[in-house]
């Protein structure tokens, strides 16, 4: 048997480890200089080498049983072993806890800090998910960059395989001078464009030399005070920066001849579920849509609103189906349903008993509360944030003498109130700002809906669509980046009560419930979305602002990657309305339509 003092001084694992390094040995090896001695009748390295070739893919998975049964190896070898394994299998789950999220070109740039010294041109890509985690980090070409050496397919094969959301490119360039060549601005144009239609956002392509850098996100973005790649919840991309133009997407559609569908009125002085501001609502298609629904889905009872948003569609549908079902991520939506449609009992006398004690209070006599020192003087005035927030504090701490509909009445009849009086456009981005702000805050009572059978739930539309069957589910999700959790910051706050630390001038909590339908896999999840819906009729809304100047109004589906996805689902119609859409101020598009897929997913 050869010794391991016979092999010669170079081969032998520990002297190779120390003259070459860990990546010289090959896996025997490095168990060896692990085991350090050998059995009778093996030395070190052939009973490495056995190991290894015993196990062969298994080798993480070997236990100290299947260990023993190598002849020679007793218990001490084989501990010895399996705890390496798992302190590399923990060191590792640690690591992978340890996300590296990249923010800004900074962040980018400190995974290649080697790229600087290199003497031939490389192109990395770095893959990351939709939280900007960095999934995988790739070499994609070695030598001259020129965009037809550097095919798309390169780039974002891996994206699809690793389902990354977004790319990042770096390049160096050895010459030393880090302005993009005219091929280096050939490849971002073709890259940023094969980036959009496959829906994998390119965010960055950025140059290292010596001592310089050339980022074209930041070169290309007109603010130059905040060059973080999520700015207000809107992922920046090169397509979008780089102004890149997108093709018309024209459809054809056909216009119907509307009849009258409402939500009856019947109490004065009380809140009806329409009135309020948001974003998308589609209170005045009412009677276009249901015109459509009424037209193209037959023997149907009930309706899923599966992004219901105000709910006002849900409550047209009450009185036409014997059931419905509604649905949003929000906190304060769900509040707004629970108080409006759902079954529990309520005295009336008693809310408004509650409200009108609640007017009477005079603001000098109260405290500061965590709602007037947040948004005092901001959002609301001061006296007002000091009654809203005193309200809110009190419904809580009378909540185990009110049932659980009452509890939700008073929230929303809150939350309604709020809206009347806040110093916004109607949502909570911004708030204007002004030397004196209105007092004025009245709590209104609101006027619950009657409904016979109802189902409320507070759940991502995609995971519910495999849990709900109706005739119809009506889809109509956010259009563009626009989070509606962070643009109703302020009515979740007052509705979870949870008073958390608030950030920026918008005063917004640390974000949840965000919608991946205001990012860029908007599309494949509606794919999803419709694939799973168990029902007779599918109804989309969407409009046509995609070609929105203004990046966080423009569209994350085009119309006809919305009529693919449900042409797989069934024979589907499309119809489309002139309409005036939510204008936040900078959004310069005109010829806004509505429209209105219904796809028939009768299986017979
Ligand atoms: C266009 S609005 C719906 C408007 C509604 N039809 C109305 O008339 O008021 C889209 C709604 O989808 C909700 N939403 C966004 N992503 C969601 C998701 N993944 N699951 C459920 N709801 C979501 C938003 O909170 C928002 O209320």
């Amino acid at each position: 048997m050869t010794k391991i003092k016979d092999i010669p001084q170079v081969d032998r694992p520990r002297e190779k480890f120390l003259k070459k390094g860990a990546e010289a040995l090959s896996k025997s090896d490095l168990l060896a200089i692990l085991l350090g001695s050998g059995i009778k009748g093996k030395n070190v390295k052939q009973l490495s080498e056995h190991i290894v070739k015993k196990f062969g893919k298994g080798f993480l998975d070997i236990k100290i049983k299947d260990l023993l049964e190598i002849p020679g190896i007793g218990q001490a070898k084989a501990l010895q072993i399996v705890s390496a394994i798992s302190l590399v299998k923990r060191c590792y789950e640690e690591q992978k806890g340890n996300e590296v999220i990249i923010r800004n070109s900074k962040d980018a740039l400190s995974l290649v800090y080697d790229l600087r010294d290199k003497k031939k041109e490389y192109l990395i890509c770095l893959y990351l998910n939709a939280r900007n985690v960095l999934i995988k980090k790739e070499t994609i070409s070695i030598g001259l960059l020129d965009k037809s050496l550097v095919h798309p397919r390169e780039i974002f094969h891996p994206a699809v395989e690793i389902n990354a959301a977004s790319i990042i490119l770096i390049h160096n360039h050895p010459s030393g001078i880090a302005a993009p060549s005219e091929k280096d601005i050939e490849v971002v144009k073709k890259i940023s464009q094969a980036g959009e239609i496959m829906g994998i956002a390119v965010i960055d392509f950025i140059i290292i030399a010596n001592n310089e850098n050339y980022s074209f996100y930041e070169r290309l973005k007109i603010k130059n005070d905040n060059w973080d790649y999520v700015a207000e919840e809107v992922q920046g991309t090169l397509f979008d920066l780089l102004k890149i133009e997108r093709p018309i997407y024209e459809i054809d559609a056909e216009k119907v001849k509307e009849t009258h569908f409402n939500i009856p009125q019947i109490k004065k002085n009380h809140f009806q579920l329409q009135n309020r501001r948001y974003i998308g609502n589609k209170y005045k298609l009412i009677d276009w849509i249901f015109s459509i629904v009424d037209r193209e889905c037959k023997e149907r009872s009930s309706f899923t609103d599966i992004f219901a948003g105000t709910g006002v569609v849900a409550a047209v549908a009450a009185r036409h189906f014997e059931k419905i079902v509604l649905n949003d991520l929000l906190h304060s939506n769900y509040a707004i349903y629970q108080a409006f449609f759902s079954n529990g009992s309520w005295d009336m006398n008693k809310i408004d008993n509650i409200i009108r004690d609640y007017n009477n209070v005079d603001s000098d006599d109260l405290e500061d509360n965590y709602f007037s020192e947040c948004f005092g003087g901001k959002y609301f005035s001061h006296k007002s944030a000091k009654i809203i927030g005193f309200i809110r504090e009190n419904i809580e701490e009378n909540r185990d003498i009110l049932s659980i509909r009452e509890y939700y009445i008073l929230i929303a009849s809150l939350l309604y109130s709020i809206d009347k009086i806040a110093n916004t456009v109607g949502h909570y981005d911004a708030y204007f700002k002004k030397e004196h702000i209105e007092d004025g805050f009245f709590m209104k009572p609101i006027d619950p809906i009657s409904v016979r059978n109802v189902d409320i739930f507070r759940e991502d539309a995609n995971l519910l669509a495999r849990k709900v069957e109706t005739d119809i589910v009506y889809v109509d999700p956010p259009y563009n980046s626009r989070q509606y959790s962070r643009f109703y910051h302020v009515l979740e706050t007052l509705t979870k009560w949870d008073k958390p630390k608030l950030y920026g001038t918008a005063l917004k909590p640390a974000s949840e419930n965000m919608s991946d339908y205001c990012r860029v896999q908007a599309k494949s999840k509606l794919g999803q979305l419709v694939s799973d819906i168990k029902a007779k009729y599918i109804v989309v809304s969407y409009n046509n602002t995609y070609d929105s100047k203004s990046n966080s109004s423009k569209n994350k589906i085009t119309l006809h990657e919305i009529k693919d996805i449900l042409m797989r689902k069934g024979k589907t119609k499309v119809f489309e309305k002139d309409y005036r859409h939510f204008n936040a101020g900078n959004t310069d598009f005109k010829n806004h339509k509505e429209y209105l897929f219904v796809t028939n997913a009768n299986h017979d």
